[in-house]
């Protein structure tokens, strides 16, 4: 069923787990993760970035996503990830998208909040959820940009939801979009900090490439949604490659199981780490 993301964040905070926001191209990859989230009875996001609408046109692959929401056995929320202008966030939110993020984090603080609060107005109208972003997380959703890691000030944090009441907090602490060119170490001290001194649902953004211990430290210590994009498109990748090399695809319907193969085995294996599974 579809469902607004806050309800789910709060179910992750009262439960001590983190959701999977897994991004998505097709409908091959939306049915991996809903295969993954019914056979293993968990809550998902399925999300899409304003960047990836070159290739995935907004007005069509959102209502396919709102529709495979509104179809599933188990909660789904349909976010839209690192929404950059207020046009295709509004066109998200008339597509049914349940949750959308404005994501202000290149600019100064009182213009992130300011715009925030804007974007949080239009969405209230929608009942739909609302995420932000402070500090810089490294690199960029499709990998265009080289944008250098800036991690959140704890303070910030207090004063944005103070400020904004959003209802989903991404931060820096570390963490980059894309393949990781060295092993990331995140800032537990400063996850730490603002989950003690912040009620928000905290998000982390760049979950490709992040190891599972770390993983669950985050989601212990008030990480309740996990962004993961290069990892899915990846294994889809993966998954299309080793089925040629196996001479298993004759015909364009292999490739579509090989394609939804891959999704759902990337999808499977972040929610049993992310401790998701049975809480739907
Ligand atoms: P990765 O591509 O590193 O998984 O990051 C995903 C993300 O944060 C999307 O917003």
């Amino acid at each position: 069923m579809l469902v607004n993301m806050k309800e789910l964040l709060k179910d992750a905070q009262d439960g001590n787990y983190a959701v999977g926001s897994f991004s998505v191209a097709n409908m091959e990859m939306v049915l991996g993760v809903l295969k993954a989230a019914r056979e293993l009875s968990a809550p998902v996001i399925l999300q899409i970035a304003e960047v990836r609408l070159k290739q995935s046109p907004l007005e069509i692959i959102g209502p396919l996503m709102v529709a495979a929401a509104e179809n599933a056995d188990t909660p789904v929320a349909v976010h839209f990830d690192h929404g950059k202008t207020e046009e295709k966030i509004k066109q998200a939110l008339d597509l049914g998208f349940t949750s959308v993020m404005f994501d202000g984090s290149h600019l100064p603080l009182d213009e992130n909040i300011a715009t925030t609060k804007r974007i949080i107005d239009i969405a209230g109208k929608y009942n739909a959820s609302v995420e932000a972003e402070i500090g810089c997380v490294g690199g960029s959703e499709d990998g265009s940009e080289d944008i250098a890691i800036n991690c959140t000030k704890p303070q910030d944090a207090v004063r944005f939801e103070a400020e904004t009441g959003v209802d989903a907090l991404a931060i820096a602490i570390g963490n980059a979009h894309g393949n990781y060119k060295d092993v990331p170490k995140l800032r537990f001290d400063i996850l730490q900090k603002v989950n003690e001194i912040t009620n928000t649902p905290l998000v982390l953004h760049g979950g490709t490439g992040i190891s599972p211990d770390d993983f669950v430290k985050c989601s212990k210590n008030g990480i309740k949604k996990i962004n993961i994009a290069t990892a899915t498109f990846d294994c889809v990748e993966q998954s299309v490659r080793q089925a040629y090399e196996q001479d298993a695809i004759n015909g364009y319907y292999d490739l579509h199981l090989a394609e939804i193969d891959g999704a759902y085995q990337n999808a499977k294996k972040h929610i049993m780490i992310f401790g998701s599974n049975n809480k739907a």
